[in-house]
């Protein structure tokens, strides 16, 4: 008898490996990238049709910035123009696109095009595809705890009341289900300051396969293996 296959509700996934995946080519790390933005279409348009309700991706780390210039201002370009690109077809699959980071680094017109984009498709009920740009997970705490320590100091909060569901409320994407599945191509077995606190719980997947060749096979291996996880949330299962 076939077992039913368990959809995961929230997948994340660290992109890497496109530099190597160009150098492999003798091309430059930007090729890679482009090939990346292929395989992002793919994985956001199979994550949509089997019905995963959020997908995040780690486009570009608080610790990117350290990369040569021409590299990053390239991929501030690929940013743009993805947007420019995929913001209508995101729109009419009901996807809802929410940035995730700290974005006031960014020019202002890309600034401007993350605003317009989220604000069209802010009312889509399909997946909610999160892009964490300049994104660190230890950003996100600390921008959190700024937060809280703006709510006690104005009295809206009392210190006695900080609970974890408290704390988790000021993070980013305290408003869609946990992650359960964390995805890292491209080798490494490392979360290099992605989500920290949302992944408490997440069961973790890694591949060799660079994140260009990330096909639709790997994405349903990802889950497959998933679905062959015990989760128990730190509790016991009666065997
Ligand atoms: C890591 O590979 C990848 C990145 C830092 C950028 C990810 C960007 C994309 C996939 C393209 C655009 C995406 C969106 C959402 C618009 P690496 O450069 O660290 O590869 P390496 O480890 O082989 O050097």
């Amino acid at each position: 008898m076939s077992q039913k296959k368990h959809i995961p509700n929230h997948v994340a996934i660290i992109m890497d490996g496109n530099g190597r995946w160009a150098k492999s080519r003798n091309q430059l790390r930007v090729v890679g990238h482009k090939a990346g933005l292929k395989a992002v279409r793919k994985v956001v348009q199979h994550a949509s049709l089997i019905g995963i309700k959020a997908l995040t991706l780690y486009a570009f780390s608080s610790e990117n910035w350290k990369r040569p210039e021409q590299e990053v201002s390239s991929l501030m370009s690929l940013f743009v123009y993805a947007l420019n690109r995929e913001a209508k077809t995101l729109h009419k699959n009901n996807i809802r696109l929410n940035i995730i980071g700290d974005i006031s680094r960014f020019s202002s017109q890309l600034q401007a095009m993350i605003a317009d984009v989220q604000s069209m498709t802010l009312n889509n009920t399909g997946l909610v595809l999160n892009i964490a740009a300049n994104y660190g997970g230890r950003w996100d705490i600390t921008h959190a705890i700024k937060k809280i320590i703006d709510k006690v100091n104005n009295n809206e909060l009392l210190i006695d009341d900080l609970t974890e569901d408290v704390v988790g409320k000021e993070l980013s994407l305290h408003e869609l289900p946990a992650v359960d599945l964390v995805i890292r191509t491209g080798g490494e077995h490392r979360i290099s300051n992605f989500l920290l606190w949302q992944i408490a719980y997440s069961e973790f997947y890694f591949t060799d396969i660079l994140w260009p060749d990330f096909d639709l096979n790997s994405f349903d291996e990802a889950i497959s293996i998933f679905n062959k996880r015990e989760r128990r949330f730190g509790q016991v299962v009666d065997c």
